[in-house]
């Protein structure tokens, strides 16, 4: 998938993966990282999502990865934060106190970026990847994060109409989640709930069901 097609859809606001809310599943299974405060989370492919606003409230350190000059920019002055922006080789680097958005590509990304971070937040990062890509997204990020690192994923399984099924949302069945992770100590699902029923957007979408599944990661 080409770069160009995020940046066309942040500059098309076509952004309805983003919430105006900070994600209940993050609330509610933050505790099983075991971070302790003044920690830092890795938050991949992460938009605008509030959810950073809500950790660095929490007490955590955040560290975000995102394409989209649009969207990191949107972050700031939609949340009426400042921000103060550096360059870093292949990343602008905006930061706010506690908050460090590299805006570039993930794939650019090397240890020394990540090297304090203790946990990964990842939410609807795997389903924007095509196959082939996801599987070198898993491998990639295994090299960046330090050992020890523990990561909390939401992702969603759906069923699309045939017609629409080229571009994303892609589904990630459980079992693709297992051979994602291989390479990883463990993988324990927490959680999986249909939400077809309250998800409009993907009842337009023609989806006769969307699996929401938590799972807990451990690297190693
Ligand atoms: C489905 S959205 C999810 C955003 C966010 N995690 C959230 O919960 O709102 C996927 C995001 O990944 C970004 N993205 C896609 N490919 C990327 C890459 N190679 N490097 C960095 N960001 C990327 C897109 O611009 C988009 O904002």
């Amino acid at each position: 998938m080409k770069k160009e097609f995020w940046l066309e859809k942040w500059q098309n606001n076509q952004t309805g993966f983003h919430k105006d809310f900070t994600h209940p599943l993050l609330v509610e299974f933050i505790e099983q990282l075991n971070v302790s405060k003044g920690d830092t989370i890795f938050v991949p492919l992460c938009g605008k999502t509030i959810d950073m606003l809500w950790l660095n409230s929490q007490g955590y350190h955040v560290i975000g990865i995102e394409l989209s000059q649009l969207a990191v920019e949107q972050f700031f002055s939609q949340n009426n934060i400042s921000f103060e922006l550096a360059k870093d080789s292949l990343f602008n680097v905006y930061t706010h106190e506690n908050i460090t958005i590299y805006q570039g590509d993930f794939f650019d990304l090397t240890p020394s970026h990540l090297q304090n971070a203790k946990a990964v937040y990842d939410r609807a990062a795997l389903i924007a990847l095509p196959d082939g890509l996801v599987e070198k997204y898993t491998e990639k990020m295994l090299k960046i994060i330090p050992d020890n690192s523990i990561y909390l994923l939401i992702t969603l399984e759906l069923q699309r109409t045939t017609t629409d099924a080229l571009g994303p949302p892609f589904s990630i069945p459980d079992k693709k989640v297992h051979q994602l992770f291989t390479q990883y100590q463990s993988v324990t699902l927490l959680q999986e709930e249909d939400i077809i029923e309250r998800e409009q957007g993907f009842q337009k979408l023609g989806c006769a069901y969307v699996y929401e599944r938590v799972y807990l990661i451990d690297k190693d």
